[in-house]
């Protein structure tokens, strides 16, 4: 086998799971626990952390970022021998195991280990509505006499602000606290102050011995791949006193011919109300903790709560389930491509292995996009995301960019004017009322600016996102781009040659001349949107208002946007053209493309069609559709951060997966089929099994960037799992290809298929109906005209009426001709 498609893993569509069979995959193939307000990261090797709603404020444990050796932090497990060491999840420990294997599944990561005669089984997962981790650690002597061994657990506690856990050293090595009691390791730093909280480390049985103090356990300069107490077979009994707390419990044990050992640990948080923080003076109260503990001590409840763990999963992928003669095609939508949806949904852009969890909280652009791969799967959390982010917007339409998860107020240090923010929001509420029905969003009372003494309906909010547009206009009477548009790195009204500043936040001069085409084509697609939802409300009048300013900026667009054979990317401060023919770098951009044509702009005469074959020309490759052509070989102050990269890389004609459904969604209404799908597999790993090693990152998710065509590097993904990647790719494919499109009236199906396809079962549930959907396509076409039956009645047009059929019913949907 050659290097270049050397495989570390492969799917298990009957577990739902990926199978990782190498603790040495090209980067950390991580997996996420947790849904409810608990996350865990973990990776092949259980490296990563844990945090409670927020991922700055709230951090568990410890994780050292890009550090040497790569993913250094983690849950361990060591076991020891006379004549041995390693770890249950293949590293730190160096030893090579005699098998290993890493199944990352929904919500959960198991690791299966074995070495002389020894195998173990460790099972990481944050049970359903609680605010722990749960590892379940079984460890079986496969020999045929009996075995002594040790076991050690370790994890070292973050002291609770992540940020300030890994810069402020002159506070934070006087701070930490612990307390021991049987077999629970308390973390209790800052509790004795302003903390109404601590955590935890337990097993289910007593223990040999323990260690709180870092150095203790792993000895003067080592590392956690040999710590001096595994080393010797012997804990320390350590107590910290500042410097790093840590917790690992130290568990002799005899193992007979065939027997197997279960062990339960729980990693918990717990919160105490303030008048009840005390037991006694300086001693916490444990109860909590032990209510917690008490939920999780037998093999019994621990399996249950992984059962109903995997309920809920498979309750929540059924939702829609996809049947197509390609399977790589139905695993990503029944299983990957909506798993990472919640995912990105959950924590936005906030925590990963490349989103350090410090920085950018939930983004309002991101936040607003991720629903929309999401709304069909958990309705109620999107509707309080949605209402949550309408609470940042001020009352000028204008949107914080980033708002902090646990505070829910926006990020100040960050600010606004990025110029497309406003209207991803009206595109978010109207997609969430198609798909549940539920127009009294529209009804809830939101602040502005998390005012209280400003509040407004949330239709008010949308209506003002509405008018920001129209009242930044340029001087061509496009959208003025503010800061950036969805490109948060072309700063044309930055104009930086400080090194030392923010590109994204430093905004020069008066900001009034520089115009984004892809806000232009946004608001005319989501001015529609708003348009349609006005007749909805039977607020006509304001409908026809808006419907003149969305027919001026088509307008604007024809005449000021159109280069000749695609869509102008911007006009920059200067008032010069930006992704033209006429530039010698950047002539070609995607945003635009994509944007004007899923806008309808350019369908009637042509213009659509041409900017699509231009985008095939110059920017498709075969790893995906980079961002523009040709890259920029220079930084250009004019451009911002854009052209602050190596060409092919990130915003730098690199191929920026989030646009490249855009593409997609571009091609299949214009009826083109084959294309659309050969775009849609160009970047969806379940298609790329075959270059895991060229790729780096996971093989079962979505990464933010590969690298284009001028890269040193082309085909290299980065940045995996948080990525608007996963919401557009499931919408593009839902929506677009198979078509199911939830509307105001009931769910409307419009395919557009590869042509090669003859049927496709689509299993959805709608507002609590439950439709078996069978698309028919007996002449090999793509789309053209269908007819709908219900229950064998023949319908008029593609929409299944709610209000007729909201139970169980059989739907087809035949493609008669094109
Ligand atoms: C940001 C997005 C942005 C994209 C393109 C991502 O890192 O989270 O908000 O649209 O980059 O610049």
């Amino acid at each position: 086998m050659s290097i270049k498609n050397k495989s570390y893993g492969h799917f298990d569509d009957a577990n739902y799971e990926y199978v990782i069979t190498s603790p040495f995959t090209p980067t950390p193939w991580i997996n996420y626990l947790g849904n409810d307000g608990f996350h865990g990261l973990i990776s092949n090797t259980a490296g990563g952390y844990c945090f409670y709603r927020d991922p700055k404020f709230r951090r568990l444990t410890r994780y050292r970022y890009n550090n040497v050796p790569v993913d250094t932090g983690g849950r361990y497990y060591y076991l020891k021998t006379d004549d041995d060491m390693w770890s249950a999840s293949g590293r730190p420990v160096e030893t090579e195991l005699d098998s290993f294997e890493c199944r990352h599944g929904m919500g959960y990561s198991r690791f299966l280990s074995r070495k002389g005669g020894i195998s173990s089984e460790l099972t990481c997962f944050v049970p359903l509505g609680e605010t722990a981790e749960v590892h379940k650690l079984t460890v079986t002597n496969e020999g045929t006499s009996s075995k002594e061994l040790s076991l050690f657990s370790y994890l070292e506690w973050c002291l609770w602000n992540a940020e300030d856990d890994g810069a402020n050293f002159q506070r934070n090595l006087s701070t930490g606290e612990v307390e021991v009691e049987g077999s629970t390791l308390f973390h209790k730093t800052e509790y004795r102050e302003r903390r109404n909280h601590y955590s935890f480390f337990h097993v289910n049985q007593s223990i040999t011995g323990y260690d709180t103090d870092r150095e203790s356990f792993l000895g003067p300069y080592r590392g956690v791949h040999k710590p001096l107490a595994v080393t010797n077979g012997q804990s320390t009994n350590s107590v910290a006193h500042g410097w790093s707390p840590i917790a690992s419990h130290h568990i002799n044990m005899k193992l007979a011919p065939g027997e197997t050992r279960e062990l339960m640990f729980v990693l918990g948080y717990v919160e105490v109300a303030p008048a009840e923080k005390w037991e006694s003076k300086g001693i916490i109260n444990k109860q909590p903790a032990q209510a917690l503990i008490a939920k999780f001590d037998t093999t019994e409840k621990v399996n249950s709560a992984l059962d109903e763990l995997h309920t809920y999963w498979h309750t929540l992928l059924n939702k829609c389930h996809v049947s197509t003669p390609d399977d790589r095609f139905n695993r990503a939508l029944n299983i990957w491509n909506q798993y990472q949806n919640m995912v990105t949904f959950n924590l936005s852009r906030s925590a990963s292995f490349y989103e350090s969890g410090i920085g950018r909280g939930m983004g309002f652009r991101d936040s607003n996009q991720d629903t929309i791969g999401f709304a069909h799967m958990v309705p109620e959390k999107v509707r309080e995301r949605i209402l949550d982010l309408s609470a940042t917007q001020k009352a000028d339409g204008s949107a914080y960019h980033q708002y902090q998860p646990l505070t829910k107020k926006g990020n100040s240090a960050i600010g606004g004017n990025f110029n497309d923010d406003p209207m991803w929001m009206v595109f978010s509420t109207c997609n969430y009322i198609k798909e549940t029905g539920d127009f009294s969003i529209l009804d809830e009372q939101v602040p502005f600016d998390n005012d209280d003494t400003t509040k407004a309906p949330h239709f008010e909010h949308l209506k003002r996102a509405f008018d920001h547009v129209i009242n930044n206009l340029g001087p061509h009477k496009l959208p003025l781009i503010g800061r950036a548009d969805w490109n948060d790195c072309l700063n044309l009204n930055c104009f930086s040659t400080d090194p030392n500043e923010s590109f994204q936040t430093t905004q020069r001069g008066k900001s009034d001349i520089a115009e984004s085409l892809m806000i232009a084509g946004q608001f005319v697609a989501y001015g529609q949107e708003f348009i349609a939802l006005c007749k909805q409300l039977n607020k006509d009048e304001l409908a026809a208002d808006c419907q003149l300013h969305v027919d001026a900026m088509i307008q604007a667009v024809n005449e000021h946007g159109w280069d000749g054979d695609w869509f102008l990317r911007a006009y920059n401060a200067l008032g010069d053209k930006v992704g033209s023919h006429e530039n010698e770098e950047g002539k070609i951009f995607i945003e635009s493309q994509g944007f004007c044509v899923m806008a309808g702009i350019g369908l009637d005469d042509g213009k659509a069609a041409k900017a699509l074959r231009s985008v095939e020309k110059h920017l498709a490759t075969e790893h995906g559709v980079m961002l523009q052509q040709p890259a920029y070989s220079e930084y250009d102050k004019y451009l911002g951060e854009i052209s602050s990269y190596p060409p092919g890389y990130k915003e730098n004609a690199g191929i920026f997966c989030h646009n490249n459904p855009w593409i997609v969604i571009a091609e299949a209404m214009l009826g083109n089929g084959d294309k659309s799908y050969d775009y849609f597999t160009r970047i969806t790993p379940s298609f790329l099994q075959d270059i895991q090693d060229l790729r780096k990152s996971e093989p079962y998710v979505y990464s933010q960037m590969v690298a284009g065509r001028d890269a040193a590097t082309p085909g290299q993904a980065k940045n995996s799992w948080l990525t608007g990647t996963a919401a557009w790719c499931y919408y593009a494919a839902s929506h677009y290809i198979l078509g199911i499109q939830p509307d105001y009236d009931g769910l409307s199906l419009s395919p557009c298929l590869p042509k090669s396809w003859p049927e496709v079962k689509i299993h959805r549930e709608y507002r609590g109906a439950q439709y078996d959907i069978t698309l028919s396509n007996p002449k090999g076409l793509s789309t053209g005209i269908y007819k709908l039956t219900v229950d064998g009645e023949v319908q008029i047009g593609n929409t299944i009426n709610f209000e007729r059929f909201n139970a169980s019913h059989k739907v087809e949907l035949t493609l008669e001709k094109a």
